[in-house]
């Protein structure tokens, strides 16, 4: 009896191992060729850290992610920052994910879409953040900087615009570029 047991219990593990690879990895090619190739790929830690000890944000504000991967990035603005975010992603795998743990969590201030960004009314929010790359962003710069409120702030992580100059910048302990604020 115990064998059985043992027997289903791999079987269902394989076969949950073996959904989920697939499911990653088609997910992941069928984004890769939506977003042109802009990987999905978390804010590490160190980039969270310089945004914490240096960005001044104010609470209750509204932020969104452009390309939000798995929401690690927002977490982190609600959790330190009390922000009340959005976020919006192509790849069918983060969301599905972040969907399952949003709701065991009961996380209220969420609003998970499967989205292309460019969809989205960005005069709602505060402040954007971008993780992306510069190609990226230059190709989205005019549709950012043209239809975010006049009051609003970019957060870009490392990658900076190619027409506009940051107002702040904030590096690591290496003399690496890691925050950048972008005013209108
Ligand atoms: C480098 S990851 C950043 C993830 C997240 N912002 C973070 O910092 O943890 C970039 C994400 O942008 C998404 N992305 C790229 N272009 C997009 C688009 N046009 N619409 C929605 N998501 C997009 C990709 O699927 C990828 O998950």
């Amino acid at each position: 009896m115990l064998k059985l047991v043992i027997w289903v219990f791999l079987l269902a593990f394989l076969f949950i191992m073996i959904w989920t690879y697939w499911f990653y990895l088609i997910s992941g090619i069928i984004s890769a060729f939506r977003t042109k190739w802009v990987p999905y790929v978390p804010s590490p830690n160190c980039y969270l850290k310089i945004i914490k000890q240096n960005v001044k944000l104010d609470k209750w504000k509204k932020i969104v992610d452009l390309g939000c991967g798995d929401g690690k990035a927002l977490r982190f603005f609600e959790k330190e920052f009390w922000l009340i975010w959005d976020w919006y992603d192509l790849n069918h795998f983060s969301i599905l994910f972040w969907k399952l743990l949003n709701s065991l969590f009961k996380s209220k201030n969420v609003n998970l879409s499967l989205d292309n960004f460019f969809n989205i009314d960005l005069k709602k929010y505060d402040y954007i953040y971008v993780y992306l790359l510069s190609e990226t962003l230059a190709s989205i710069e005019d549709w950012i900087f043209e239809n975010m409120k006049d009051d609003a702030v970019i957060i870009s992580s490392v990658f900076k615009f190619a027409k506009h100059e940051p107002s702040e910048i904030y590096k690591d302990h290496k003399g690496k570029t890691i925050t950048l604020i972008y005013k209108k």
